[in-house]
């Protein structure tokens, strides 16, 4: 913990009562004028601070921001985001900040976040709308030293964690369309973008970006995808914390990275199966430079799906755009 850490978990011990700096100064030995000087840097942070000559200081509000101390708190994981968390008001990409600390050698569980993303990146080359706090724009960086074969799979693992934490925490009527996007009543309310790094036959790291709608009312969607895009606030009626959110998705992801560790992908595919609708449905996949259209007959223990078209014909596919044909 660094001293401003420290500093900040005294005020919050006492929130909203008063801490007087004489105290604050002893037990962190630190002067009255380095305290004030973390007492500024915190407020800079978004944290109200009332301060009294007399009396010392008092919390009384923390910011509506995704901050690492207020990720960290009470946070129940061993390694995604126990260590680094990286917040940025502004980042190009959370991915691509996520990959130069990951080629710089970041520990597994590092986690970057974004209040808002210039460069946003979705998966097949599209942006991700990003927007200033109201959604959640994050990227963790993962070594599990699989072959580069069994990637996919990690894809599925976090659409699984994403629709877990949603449903432990909401009523929202999630389901997982193939491979990874989080829909509401057909709508996308998030999607993932996994990107990986290889040497030799193996994985180095993986890194798994999340994007997740939280407060955007209709209007600010852009037009082109306001019809096909939802949103937390959209689907109740009500603002929702995202840091709530966010620290059940790290719970989780945490759960099922565990659990596909130590005892493979068998369990992590039956929840997604349980979670997504698609399997016997009618769908039209499209791929770069195809389409495919028919019934979907399973996802095989790759995350393959397994595509049955109106001639007959079985198709393996490993990537594309699902559309669903009927109810
Ligand atoms: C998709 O197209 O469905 C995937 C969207 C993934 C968006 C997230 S936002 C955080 C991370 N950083 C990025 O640039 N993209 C991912």
């Amino acid at each position: 913990m660094t001293s401003k850490d420290q500093l900040l978990a005294s005020l919050k011990e006492k929130r909203d009562d008063w801490v007087s700096g004489e105290f604050l100064g002893q037990k962190m030995d630190m002067t009255r004028s380095a305290i004030w000087k973390h007492i500024h840097k915190l407020k800079e942070d978004g944290y109200v601070i009332e301060s009294s000559r007399r009396k010392g200081y008092s919390l009384r509000d923390v910011p509506e921001i995704l901050l690492k101390n207020e990720i960290q708190e009470g946070l129940n994981t061993e390694i995604i985001g126990r260590k680094d968390i990286y917040h940025h008001r502004l980042a190009d990409s959370t991915n691509v900040r996520a990959k130069y600390l990951a080629d710089e050698g970041a520990a597994e569980g590092t986690v970057i976040i974004a209040e808002e993303q210039e460069q946003g990146r979705g998966r097949r080359g599209r942006s991700w709308f990003s927007p200033e706090g109201k959604g959640i724009y994050v990227s963790i960086i993962l070594r599990p030293g699989l072959a580069p074969s069994e990637s996919p799979k990690l894809t599925l693992m976090a659409a699984v964690a994403v629709a877990e934490a949603l449903l432990s925490l909401t009523s929202l009527d999630v389901r997982i369309k193939w491979p990874n996007d989080i829909m509401i009543h057909g709508r996308k309310l998030a999607g993932i973008l996994t990107e990986i790094s290889t040497e030799m036959d193996a994985v180095e790291y993986v890194i798994i970006g999340l994007g997740l709608n939280v407060n955007i009312p209709y209007d600010l969607f852009p037009t082109d995808i306001s019809d096909m895009a939802t949103s937390i606030i959209l689907e109740t009626g009500r603002q929702f914390p995202r840091i709530r959110i966010l620290k059940a998705y790290l719970e989780w992801l945490e759960k099922y990275y565990e659990l596909f560790m130590k005892s493979g992908f068998g369990s992590v595919l039956k929840r997604w199966k349980e979670l997504s609708d698609i399997i016997g449905r009618q769908v039209r996949i499209d791929l770069v430079n195809q389409s495919h259209t028919g019934e979907v007959l399973d996802v095989d223990e790759n995350g393959v799906l397994v595509l049955k078209d109106l001639a007959g014909t079985l198709h393996r596919i490993f990537s594309g755009d699902v559309k669903l044909l009927n109810r």
